[in-house]
C-alpha cells in the first residue's frame, strides 16, 4: 500500500519534471528564433542605422523616403540579403549583422511586402 503510493508520487514528479524541461526550452526558442519577429525588430530599431529611417514599409509603420518604398518594390528575400551584404548606391553594407540577422531581415521584408523568396 505504502510503496504503491510512493511509486505513484515518483511517477507524477517525473512527469512534472519533463513538462518543466519542455516548457523552459520552448520559451526562448519562440522568443529569439522567430525570424519574422527578429526581422521586424532589426528593421525598426536594432539595425544601425535602422532601415525605417530610409524606407517605407507599412507593416513596420515606417515612412522613410531616402530609399525605395519597399511595399512597392516588393523585393524577394535574396534581393534584400544581397543589398544588406553588398550595399547599394547610398545604402551602406551592413557588415555588423550576423548571417542569422541578415536572413531574418530578408525573410521579414519579403514576407511583409509580398515579395516571396
Ligand atoms: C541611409 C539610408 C538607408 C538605410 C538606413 C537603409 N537603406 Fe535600403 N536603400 C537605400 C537606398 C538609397 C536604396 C536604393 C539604392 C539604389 O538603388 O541605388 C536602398 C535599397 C534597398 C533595397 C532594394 C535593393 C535592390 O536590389 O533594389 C532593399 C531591399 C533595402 N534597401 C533594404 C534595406 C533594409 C532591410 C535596411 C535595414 C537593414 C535598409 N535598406 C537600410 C537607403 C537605405
Amino acid at each position: 500500500m505504502q510503496s504503491h503510493l510512493v511509486r505513484g508520487i515518483t511517477r507524477i514528479a517525473a512527469v512534472a519534471a519533463l513538462a518543466m524541461t519542455a516548457g523552459l526550452q520552448a520559451v526562448p526558442v519562440m522568443a529569439a528564433e522567430d525570424p519574422l519577429v527578429l526581422g521586424k525588430q532589426l528593421f525598426t530599431k536594432s539595425a544601425v542605422p535602422a532601415c525605417m529611417l530610409c524606407h517605407t514599409l507599412k507593416d513596420a509603420d515606417a515612412s522613410g523616403a531616402v530609399g525605395p518604398n519597399l511595399d512597392e518594390l516588393k523585393p524577394n528575400a535574396a534581393r534584400v540579403a544581397k543589398a544588406l551584404r553588398d550595399g547599394l548606391g547610398q545604402m551602406p553594407p551592413y557588415k555588423s549583422l550576423s548571417e542569422e540577422q541578415i536572413l531574418a531581415l530578408a525573410r521579414y521584408v519579403s514576407q511583409a511586402t509580398g515579395g516571396g523568396n
